[in-house]
């Protein structure tokens, strides 16, 4: 009943105010004319409709307060349940206490009550709408109502499964990929597809230089990154990584959790320093630092010189690796000029400590920004992005696991016991 009236009030008046359904059950909490009374003392509402039903007596409250002029704004009621009168027996209609106790509870009765105290009673049902939208006109034509603009409902928007199943949108993209794509008869590695990789005898510098950097390098930068994994793969069974993996494989633990073991220790102390080296040697470079305002600057601000050190290496007994790497550069690369900086550093830092040597991290880091500057497939922009997010270290997490993996395996074939540090590897201290 509310919904259809307030659906009729909508249609013919400028709206509502409010509105409340009440009296559908036996004992209600509140009447009709104690609200009918409240919107007479609220200046917005202008007019009143009412929609009662057969059934009880709280219309009668409304009479009394129309006849004692309680109420100074147009009402408009009906009751319904004319009908009722046609069955020959009593009959409960919709809500508990729409059920006539007599005829004074009829719908007839009430509706002639109030049509005599003064509400716009219609003769029927049908006729209410008329005379809700009449004396809205009136009120309008009295001036009593400044009609308020009519406003246009906003569109539901459509439901999202409907709209994708009849085509007319897609769901959102979740994740983006720019590297790679299955979709077609292959896989492509940034557009090349599978069998041209394997039919022009690429190798893994090449996957990696498609992958990683999205284009294809040329070939002399592509050994490089091989060479670099090569050196990398492996430094013996005492380094941070190999003594984890080793470890991690002698306590029973499967293949990936040794591998990862040795993995986590890669950092700035432990082949995780190629970034870092590649950002300090660039920027000081980059900005016409001299080794020693560069190695000194670090100092001052107790910062160790990513790329620099190493635990056993020493001027006298060289990292073959950094000479292998600076060897190849020196006759591939157009350009070694952040190369022949980081040696120079080195120098100076020589000149301070015997350990002090230009370390893998570090030749790696500076010949890579020589690969990224020289060889002219990469623009500034991309050489800093490549840089700032740090592409380098992947190298050597990649290397290493070659290493890390055979020291798995290596372990699971000696089967030895349970690793347990000798008493004279661990000393106790209070
Ligand atoms: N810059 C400046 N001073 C240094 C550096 C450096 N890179 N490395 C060592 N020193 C000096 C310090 O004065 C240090 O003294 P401190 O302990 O008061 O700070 C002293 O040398 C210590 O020398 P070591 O005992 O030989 O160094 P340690 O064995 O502790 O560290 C390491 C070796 C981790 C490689 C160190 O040199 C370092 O942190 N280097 C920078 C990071 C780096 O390049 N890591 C990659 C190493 S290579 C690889 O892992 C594959
Ligand atoms: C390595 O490549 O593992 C070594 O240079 C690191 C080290 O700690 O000696």
């Amino acid at each position: 009943m509310s919904n259809e009236l307030y659906n009729t009030i909508a249609r013919v008046t400028d709206g509502i105010y409010e509105g409340i359904a009440i009296g559908g059950d036996v004992f209600p909490g509140s009447t009709l004319s104690d609200h009918v009374l409240r919107f007479n003392s609220i200046p917005r509402v202008k007019m009143i409709v009412v929609l009662g039903e057969l059934g009880g007596r709280d219309e009668y409250s409304l009479v009394e307060a129309l006849k004692q002029g309680k109420i100074n704004k147009p009402v408009v009621a009906w009751v319904s349940g004319t009908c009722a009168r046609l069955f020959k027996s009593e009959v409960q209609f919709g809500h508990a206490g729409a059920k006539s106790g007599g005829e004074e509870e009829s719908a007839q009765a009430k509706n002639q009550a109030l049509r005599d105290a003064g509400a716009v009673v219609p003769t029927s049902y049908e006729a209410f709408e008329g005379a809700i939208k009449e004396t809205f006109e009136k009120l309008v034509e009295e001036g009593k109502i400044t009609s308020v603009k009519e406003v246009i409902p906003p569109q539901i928007p459509e439901d999202l499964n409907t709209a994708i199943k009849s085509g007319k949108v897609r769901a959102p993209t979740h994740i983006i990929s720019t590297i790679s794509d299955d979709r077609g008869e292959e896989p492509t590695y940034a557009g090349v597809p599978m069998s041209s990789i394997v039919e022009q005898g690429l190798g893994v510098g090449d996957v990696i230089s498609l992958l990683w950097f999205k284009r294809s390098l040329p070939r002399y930068c592509t050994r490089f990154i091989e060479i670099c994994i090569m050196l990398c793969a492996d430094h013996g069974p005492c380094v941070s990584g190999a003594h984890n993996t080793i470890v991690t494989a002698r306590a029973g633990k499967d293949l990936v959790s040794s591998l990862v073991s040795g993995l986590l220790t890669i950092g700035p102390r432990f082949g995780g320093a190629i970034d870092d080296a590649a950002r300090y040697f660039k920027d000081a470079y980059d900005r016409g630092l001299t080794p020693y305002e560069f190695v000194e600057g670090m100092k001052k601000k107790g910062i160790r010189v990513p790329g620099i050190g190493h635990r056993i290496k020493r001027a006298d007994n060289r990292d073959k690796r950094v000479e292998l790497l600076q060897r190849f550069a020196r006759s591939n690369f157009p350009s070694v000029k952040y190369m022949e900086y980081a040696v120079e550093v080195e120098t100076y830092t020589l000149s301070k400590a015997n350990n002090l040597v230009l370390n893998v991290d570090g030749a790696i880091g500076s010949l890579f920004l020589d690969l990224l500057a020289g060889s002219g497939m990469f623009t500034k922009q991309e050489i800093d992005e490549i840089v700032g997010i740090g592409y380098l270290n992947g190298l050597f997490v990649l290397a290493r696991s070659i290493g890390l993996i055979g020291h798995t395996f290596d372990q699971k074939r000696l089967k030895q016991p349970l690793y347990r540090h000798p008493w004279e590897d661990v000393l106790y201290t209070k």
